[in-house]
């Protein structure tokens, strides 16, 4: 079976084709250097940037996988979460390919397809297992029953993991997206000369709050202002360790406890700051602690594309779910009852 994947929810346009686990071709565009001037996301022009770029993706996707269009037996799509304009974009695009082709149509949550990842990366791996997605706009604990079962056990109750990176990065003055210029300058830096509270670890809950770290490191950085011009590159650095730490610690325990309470053997982490060093240090050695397996794919499987979404699809489509030409996208993340498989 050949599915065709599309992701377009924020700044990346993306286009993918698999068979199963195995990706074919997965080609990502993106508009970061024209959002990096703006220091954050534009909507208007994420949009715009994704309707000059699908088509060419489109085609540089089939023409990598050598696959012609008729060759495609599903159509997989982000449905949302994410800037609606833009997830307008590939929603209406696979609509038309699913209508032009004659095939069937599966609409993907773009956080599940996040946590699903780690199953392009590992042929292994199998349900069972528990999923921690860390991205820009999501951190999520999720119990993986199957591909449309996910029950979320956790997740943030203010700014989501990779949101505090960048937040904090624009605090100390540093680029967008901060998280890889934190993780970065952390490198070899003592995470407690500036040490942050850990939020919510001592409390049974597995939810998660980072706003509280990102309101001391600005508080930390206004301070320094006050004693001097403010911190110099060291001391920087010093600070980006020691907020990098406690939120990676955070993540860290919280999986390992989930996947206890959970009797989970496995814990798959997805989401663009899954392509952290430190967390992906800490938690192997976490979860070699505990007897459990850590999955982290590939960098070009943390970040946004088309490749999870499409074998995320095709999942779902394997497990029965089809979708028709008029199901609409959605901006948030929705919960049923605890159990989610995105929107019905
Ligand atoms: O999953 P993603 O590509 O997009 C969303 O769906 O949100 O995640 C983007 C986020 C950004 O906040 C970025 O700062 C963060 O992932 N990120 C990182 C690293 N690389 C990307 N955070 C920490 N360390 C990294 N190495
Ligand atoms: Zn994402």
């Amino acid at each position: 079976m050949i599915t065709l994947g599309v992701e377009t929810s924020c700044d990346e346009t993306s286009v993918a084709i698999v068979s199963g686990r195995k990706i074919l071709s997965n080609v990502v565009a993106s508009s970061l250097e024209e959002q990096k001037r703006y220091g954050g996301v534009v909507p208007e022009i994420a949009s715009r940037a994704q309707l000059e770029v699908l088509l060419p993706t489109l085609d540089e996707a089939l023409k990598k996988a050598k696959v012609p269009l008729r060759k495609v037996d599903l159509i997989a799509v982000t449905r949302g979460p994410g800037l609606m304009g833009s997830i307008l974009v590939g929603l209406s695009a696979a609509k038309a390919l699913s209508l032009a082709l004659g095939k069937p149509l599966v609409g993907v949550d773009h956080v599940l397809a996040h946590a699903y990842a780690g199953f392009l990366s590992d042929p292994k791996l199998k349900f069972p297992c528990l999923g921690l997605v860390v991205s820009g706009g999501h951190t999520m604990l999720l119990r993986m029953e199957s591909a449309s079962h996910m029950k979320t056990l956790g997740k943030t109750l203010d700014d989501a993991a990779g949101e505090a990176f960048d937040k904090v990065a624009k605090i100390l003055g540093l680029g967008y997206p901060g998280g890889p210029e934190i993780d970065r300058l952390s490198k070899k830096q003592d995470p407690n000369v500036f040490r942050f509270t850990r939020p919510f670890l001592s409390s049974d809950s597995l939810d998660f709050s980072f706003s509280g770290i990102k309101t001391a490191v600005y508080h930390q950085v206004e301070a320094l202002k006050k004693k001097a011009k403010g911190p110099g590159p060291k001391v920087r650095a010093q600070i980006c360790s020691g907020f990098q730490e406690a939120v990676c610690e955070t993540l860290v325990k919280k999986s390992v406890r989930a996947a206890a309470r959970e009797n989970l053997k496995t814990i798959v982490i997805g989401g663009g700051v899954s392509a952290n060093s430190r967390l992906r240090e800490m938690m192997a050695e976490a979860a070699d602690e505990a007897g459990l397996k850590a999955v982290f794919p590939p960098l070009a499987l943390c970040q946004d594309n088309a490749a999870m979404i499409a074998s995320y699809g095709e999942a779902l489509y394997r497990e029965g779910r089809r979708d028709a030409l008029d199901m609409p996208g959605y901006p948030d993340f929705e919960h049923h009852d605890g159990a989610t498989s995105g929107r019905k």
